[in-house]
């Protein structure tokens, strides 16, 4: 206790030591347990945030144009196949977020896109995997990326509807790790009285936590994992022309990505950083690259990232170790107030700490750029209306013939 009690003095988190004097033996016990295990390291950067924008040589990078897929689909499809077909493909799909953009609590995969029945988020990415299966005449072992704060209600519904059809003997759930939150100034956020205001790390720890979970060793034939964002209803999971492709390449990696549609789109762009590849965000693009044609007449930065990766799994053991850079992002988070009152609040009220799934494309070392079609593959839910929401995307639904 003591040396908590130290420590909370040194960090500059002194408002904690009044309610750790106001708590019952059993809470405060629990509270020093999380105090005990912050990373207080990754805390100070709120003050003094690592240096991400330090960008090195930032080049084009070469990738493979929707007709040079074309002219080899049939070649990449055969190899995609046997991939999955001799069990070396899995797919991970990242639902550990929180979705506050969205502004439901529940699990986002859980939230009905229907319009005369219900079509849920899950339901439609299971149904695009289940497309894949019947070609391949095989199941594709599913890793469910959920988080502490949606791991009971996400298991809970894929039981409630029988796994949409999946079989529940290819699909592993596990959870990511959560990270501490704080407010403008620095001091940690409570969301009960005996209780630090936790939020899911960031989808960067994805692999460290399906390796913590060690459910990849169901599936030993494993060498790929294809990694997907829940929120695209589009999404194309554990495509084999897409694998085919990729493993074809030779590299560690490969990117699913849509052309650019103006020079200005706010979209993560892959490209070369001092030979790796790498993704940059669009303001770290000058007006001159962002508007730089290349060879092809196209351009020259125009491979927009929609989170969908091929990841080789001993590249992965590999890099296992490196560090990935922390985030630091403005959220709403939910709060105890001076009070103790909870508070939801409408405007972004302080700092989470998360890590990103684009930065481990540079540790991969090498990574296969794979366009695809917008309209056919990328629909996005990230907010209630407008922009990349339930509407934009029922609309792209329906072109591709989805009943709703
Ligand atoms: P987003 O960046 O859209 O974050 O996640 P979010 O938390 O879902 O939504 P907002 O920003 O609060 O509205 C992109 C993908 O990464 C997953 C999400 O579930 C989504 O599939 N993700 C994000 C995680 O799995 N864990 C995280 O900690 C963050």
């Amino acid at each position: 206790m003591k040396d908590i009690i130290e420590k909370l003095k040194n960090e500059g988190q002194e408002h904690l030591l009044p309610i750790l004097n106001d708590l019952s033996e059993e809470d405060r016990n629990y509270l020093v347990s999380q105090l005990k295990s912050i990373d207080w390291n990754s805390l100070k950067l709120w003050k003094n945030p690592e240096d991400l924008s330090g960008k090195g040589k930032v080049q084009p990078i070469k990738g493979l144009s929707l007709n040079d897929i074309q002219n080899q689909s049939d070649m990449y499809m055969q190899i995609g196949k046997e991939a999955i077909k001799n069990g070396k493909v899995g797919a991970v799909l990242l639902a550990g977020g929180q979705g506050t953009r969205l502004g439901s609590d529940a699990p986002k995969g859980t939230y009905d896109i229907g319009l005369t029945k219900p079509l849920y988020i899950f339901e439609q990415l299971i149904s695009n995997l289940l497309n894949v299966c019947k070609k391949c005449d095989t199941f594709v072992p599913l890793f469910i990326m959920t988080s502490e704060k949606n791991d009971k209600d996400t298991k809970d519904f894929f039981e409630q509807h029988n796994y949409f059809g999946y079989p529940k003997s290819h699909v592993r759930f596990f959870v990511q790790e959560m990270a501490p939150s704080v407010d403008f100034n620095g001091k940690l956020l409570l969301e009960e009285k005996a209780k630090l205001a936790l939020s899911p790390n960031g989808n960067g720890g994805w692999y460290s936590s399906l390796e913590n979970a060690d459910v990849l060793k169901d599936f030993p034939e494993l060498e790929w994992l294809n990694v997907f964002a829940v929120d695209n209803v589009l999404q194309r999971i554990a495509d084999p022309i897409f694998i085919g492709a990729t493993i074809a390449s030779g590299l560690n990696s490969g990117a699913k990505v849509v052309r650019k549609c103006s020079p200005s789109e706010r979209v993560g762009v892959l490209c070369l950083e001092d030979g790796l590849p790498s993704v940059i965000e669009y303001y770290e693009l000058t007006d001159e690259m962002a508007n730089q044609i290349g060879d092809d007449g196209n351009l020259a930065y125009s491979f927009g990232v929609i989170l969908n990766y091929l990841f080789n799994l001993p590249k992965l053991r590999e890099i296992a170790s490196e560090r990935i850079p922390v985030h630091i992002v403005k959220k709403k988070i939910p709060h105890l107030d001076d009070n103790g009152n909870l508070v939801k609040p409408e405007q972004e009220n302080g700092y989470k700490f998360e890590t990103l799934i684009l930065d481990m494309i540079k540790l991969m070392g090498s990574c296969l750029p794979f366009e695809v079609e917008r309209e056919k593959e990328f629909a996005p839910i990230k907010n209630k209306t407008g922009v990349d929401s339930v509407e934009s995307a029922r609309e792209l639904l329906k072109k591709n013939g989805i009943n709703l």
